[in-house]
């Protein structure tokens, strides 16, 4: 004999659990912790490993069975489990509303509104409060028992909560997967190397079909109740709001967008109101379900073929379609980003026609293996931008190419580059690439660069759209005449402008070739460079091996660097820009100790806004000081960002000298 203790515990806690899982499904309001929830469970499944007596079917614990199946078998629906009838637009509905107030002669009817929700529909048969039978919807009359695997499903319970639920009760709605669960989901797949699900209700179908429970107990599932099947027992309620109100009272999940509307209007502002909302849901829903509630209403109404004439599903614009992909084109970005285009045969999807869909990069390519000719599912959500969501390989005709972006840059013929570990594939044109000119022009004028006064961004785009310039180094053949044509600009500016380009002639090394805008090539990076090979000769004429050997130069920036200097356009606008009279001090290259800093050592701590921590390290060396990473005695300055940690007070504390960004920059730029 057990003892007493054992059954009271094991009661109560199934009991326990059974009340968080309705709190956190059917109620949506948690009240412990997944922690706690876990514990209990724990706890439970010990209990009943030491007596396995005790366990029984409906028990928490028993949600995965043990054994996969050869086969499901096949159930018959006693009561069909039927479709319904469709509306695309308001005036389907206002005929669907006269033909309802006609047959009952009575106005302004009252409906049960409900989301459609795009999963799959499932019959749940509940024998004294206990899940006996799950099945699918099959084609109506027989579909397939799953029990096994709905069992998995936590949000379904085994047992009906409460004492009035009938003897009998089969409970129907719909299994869902989350999106959330979806996405998560298919960035497994992917890891494992396994192909991605199309859709929500695709990887609900596919993980409900699983002969092996184990694998569906992995899938993020739930589910909603929207009807009842067979019922014995019980007079029914007389309206649909009150059974799905009682469904809920016994433990099952009822959607929490439901609403009873009134009359066509009710109708249509609650068709606004979700359609708005849709994408903000956390499940995929395809339209609304609008249902008479007056049971005695839905008898008098009855059935056409296998569809209500008390229910119809209105539907939102389908937010997927299939199209013929024409071509991929590629576009060049302000960055100098190759950005694959897909040209598409015009398609009507999410309530606009889409004839361009983004494809990212070349990894996003490879993932669809997307060709042209191909046969493609073009997704548009809300205001996102449409999506090739796959590629119905099935439709390939013939054998087309693979796509991969080209080498040179379509817009100026430049190389092309793309860095490991990263998606893009960039022009490496800069300011020679008609893509990038307008950028690569006002990089070129900024405060830090060449510091051209008076040449804004709005003029940079007027001077380019106006054919003046072409290359950085047209801007330094521009005259008064010209100038004073455009737009907005008066004499005035414009001699201003013209001497604050004569002005910017006298540069420095760095300056100059930070201004150039080569990819990764920073500030600091083009001030370490000037220093170390002291001329630009000596950087445009270095190979790998030299510019590896550079502090802070890794093979990111040597391979920028080398590229760059490789394009001949490039080569043409530097000297250019020399011939114009851009001129900077020769460098002396001065010895470790003649340097200002020399032998000073600093620490940085804590967040810069002006420059990252790397690069005020480089910009210290460059200056002959040490950087190190802990305050000693010897230190000599503590520069303090934004939240220091420990550090600062440390050097408080030995009297060190502390320096904050402003001061730290203006030791810098003498
Ligand atoms: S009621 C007699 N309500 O839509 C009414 N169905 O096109 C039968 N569905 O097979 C269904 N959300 O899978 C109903 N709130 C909802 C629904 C819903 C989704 C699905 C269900 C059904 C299909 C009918």
């Amino acid at each position: 004999m057990v003892d007493k203790k054992i059954t009271t515990r094991i009661d109560s806690l199934r009991e326990e659990i059974n009340s968080h899982n309705y709190s956190y499904y059917v109620l949506d309001n948690p009240d412990v912790p997944d922690s706690e929830y876990d514990r209990l469970l724990n706890e439970l499944s010990n209990i009943e490993q030491q007596y396995p007596e005790l366990i029984t079917p409906d028990s928490p614990t028993q949600r995965v069975g043990a054994t996969p199946l050869d086969s499901f078998s096949e159930v018959q629906h006693e009561v069909l489990m039927l479709s319904l009838g469709n509306a695309f637009s308001e005036q389907d509905m206002s005929d669907f509303d006269r033909r309802v107030r006609e047959a009952v002669e009575k106005e302004n009817i009252e409906y049960a509104a409900e989301p459609k929700l795009d999963g799959l529909a499932i019959s749940l048969l509940y024998e004294k409060g206990l899940l006996v039978r799950a099945a699918t919807r099959g084609d109506g009359r027989t579909g397939e028992d799953v029990t096994l695997n709905i069992r998995t499903i936590d949000a379904i319970p085994l047992k009906l909560r409460g004492k009035d639920y009938p003897k009998l009760i089969e409970v129907r709605g719909e299994v869902v997967m989350p999106k959330s669960g979806f996405d998560k989901l298919n960035r497994q797949q992917l890891e494992k190397g396994e192909k991605p699900f199309v859709n929500p209700r695709n990887a609900a179908a596919g993980s409900l079909r699983q002969l092996d429970p184990g694998v569906t107990a992995t899938r993020p599932l739930s589910f909603y109740s929207y009807g009842i099947g067979l019922i014995e027992g019980m007079t029914l309620p007389n309206k649909h709001s009150e059974m799905m109100e009682k469904l809920k009272s016994w433990g099952m999940r009822i959607n929490p967008e439901s609403q009873v509307v009134k009359g066509q209007k009710g109708c249509n502002a609650y068709y606004e109101k979700l359609a708005e909302k849709r994408n903000d849901l956390p499940d995929e829903i395809d339209g609304i379900v609008y249902k008479v509630d007056d049971i005695k209403f839905q008898n008098i109404l009855g059935f056409v073929s296998r569809a209500p004439r008390w229910a119809i599903a209105r539907k939102f614009p389908a937010q997927e379609e299939m199209t013929t992909l024409l071509d991929i084109d590629i576009q060049v970005g302000r960055t100098g980003a190759l950005t694959p285009v897909a040209r598409l045969e015009p398609v009507f999807v999410g309530g606009v026609t889409v004839s361009n869909a983004t494809l990212h990069n070349q990894d996003e390519i490879d993932r669809l293996d997307v060709r042209a000719g191909d046969t493609v599912i073009v997704r548009r959500a809300g205001d996102v931008i449409p999506q090739i969501v796959s590629v119905v390989k099935s439709k390939r005709k013939g054998k087309p190419r693979r796509f991969y972006l080209p080498n040179t840059c379509p817009v100026c013929g430049s190389e092309t580059a793309r860095f490991e570990d990263e998606a893009v594939t960039f022009c490496t044109g800069g300011l020679y690439c008609e893509a990038q000119r307008k950028e690569a022009i006002k990089h070129f004028a900024s405060r830090r660069a060449m510091n051209v006064d008076g040449l804004g961004d709005k003029l940079v785009e007027q001077l380019v759209d106006e054919g003046l310039i072409h290359t950085i180094a047209d801007l330094y053949n521009l005259d008064l005449e010209q100038l004073i044509k455009l737009e907005r600009s008066g004499e005035k500016s414009a001699k201003n402008l013209l001497a604050s380009l004569e002005k910017s002639k006298k540069t420095t090394l760095s300056r100059f070739v930070f201004s150039l805008g080569i990819h990764s090539i920073g500030e600091t990076t083009a001030q370490t460079l000037a220093n170390h090979f002291l001329s630009l000769e000596n950087i445009m004429n270095a190979d790998e091996e030299k510019l590896l050997a550079v502090p802070d130069v890794g093979p990111i920036v040597a391979e920028n660097l080398m590229t760059f200097f490789k394009q001949t356009h490039n080569i043409e606008v530097v000297e250019q820009l020399i011939s114009v009279g851009i001129h900077w001090p020769k460098i002396v290259k001065k010895s470790q100790d003649e340097l200002p800093l020399a032998g000073k050592i600093f620490v940085v701590t804590g967040t810069l806004e002006s420059m990252g921590r790397n690069e005020a390290k480089a910009a210290l060396q460059n200056l002959g000081a040490k950087v190190s990473g802990s305050v000693s005695k010897k230190t000599d300055y503590v520069v303090v960002g934004e939240n220091p940690g420990s550090k600062a007070t440390k050097a408080e504390g030995l009297g060190i000298s502390i320096l904050d960004e402003k001061e730290f920059i203006k030791m810098l730029s003498q």
